[in-house]
């Protein structure tokens, strides 16, 4: 009987990644998750569920952390959920965190994938990559337009070992974190609606359910893309979303 698949998810403590987690225990993998603090008391229960700590600003330790994942086993999938959370712009760590210790686990894991696995690769990537977010730093968006690129290095490099690596990116999603927080800004929530093609937020099972579909036999010929889990927002052009919003809507606005 084949073993158990393991799978590694990194900042799957929390937020999307907490999600995906979820998913994989529902399938049965062993889940090697990693984060700065420890998951909730109900998570570290789930089954097959291995929480591994690492603050990846810092790059000390990353190697014996890398060896001690990699004994519990082949891997089937490998995704990045992890994001810098902190006041301030703090460019480097966020250059470390999203970029290079991406590139790390990459590089390390790439000759580690079982050879009948997945051999899926996803980072969760942002709007940010291609526009601009007014509350988020300078930095945030240079590493998520490096991850995107880094994605389609890597799928070139990979694809003769029979990887594939993507990149998810999603837009302003609902979180269980955030659900309360959410919940009490009925009238922003509302307006998000309003103006989402798809006619609601999104959640982390809708961005888990994107990482999954990345991950599985359905998207075996699927490797270097972007996959935008947004609703639809990003293709309405600006203006018309300005219009959409403003309190002349409904009337015919035009350009004198
Ligand atoms: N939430 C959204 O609406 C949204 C929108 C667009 C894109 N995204 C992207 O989706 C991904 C997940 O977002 P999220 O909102 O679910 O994030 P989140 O709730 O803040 O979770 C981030 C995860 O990364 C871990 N992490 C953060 N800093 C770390 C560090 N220095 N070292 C190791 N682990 C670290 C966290 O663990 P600790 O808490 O223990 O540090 C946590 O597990 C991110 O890449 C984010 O940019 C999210």
């Amino acid at each position: 009987m084949r073993n158990k698949p393991h799978s590694v998810v990194v900042g799957g403590t929390r937020g999307h990644g907490r999600a995906w987690v979820r998913a994989l225990c529902a399938k049965g993998h062993k889940v090697s998750v990693l984060g700065r603090r420890a998951p909730s008391d109900t998570d570290r229960g789930l089954p097959g569920v291995r929480f591994f700590r690492a603050d990846l600003s810092k790059p000390t330790g990353l190697q014996s952390l890398l060896t001690k994942i990699a004994k519990h086993g082949p891997l089937d999938t490998l995704a990045f959920f992890q994001r810098l959370r902190g006041a301030g712009d703090s460019w480097d760590a966020e250059l470390a965190v999203t970029l290079t210790a991406t590139n790390r686990f990459i590089e390390f894991f790439k000759r580690r994938f079982a050879k009948d696995g997945a051999r899926a690769i996803v980072a969760v990537g942002s709007a940010g990559a291609a526009f601009v977010a007014a509350e988020q730093p300078a930095g945030y968006h240079v590493a998520k337009a490096g991850l995107k690129q880094l994605v389609r290095y890597h799928a070139v490099a990979l694809a003769p070992l029979g990887l594939r690596v993507n990149l998810v990116s999603p837009g302003a999603m609902i979180k269980e974190e955030s659900a309360a927080f959410w919940a009490s800004q009925k009238k922003l929530t509302e307006l998000y609606g309003k103006v989402i093609p798809r006619g609601r937020m999104g959640t982390s099972k809708d961005v888990a359910g994107a990482v999954d579909f990345l991950c599985g036999p359905h998207a075996a010929f699927v490797t270097g893309q972007d996959l935008v889990v947004d609703g639809g927002l990003s293709l309405l052009w600006q203006e018309s979303l300005a219009r959409q919003v403003s309190p002349l809507a409904g009337r015919r606005v035009t350009r004198k």
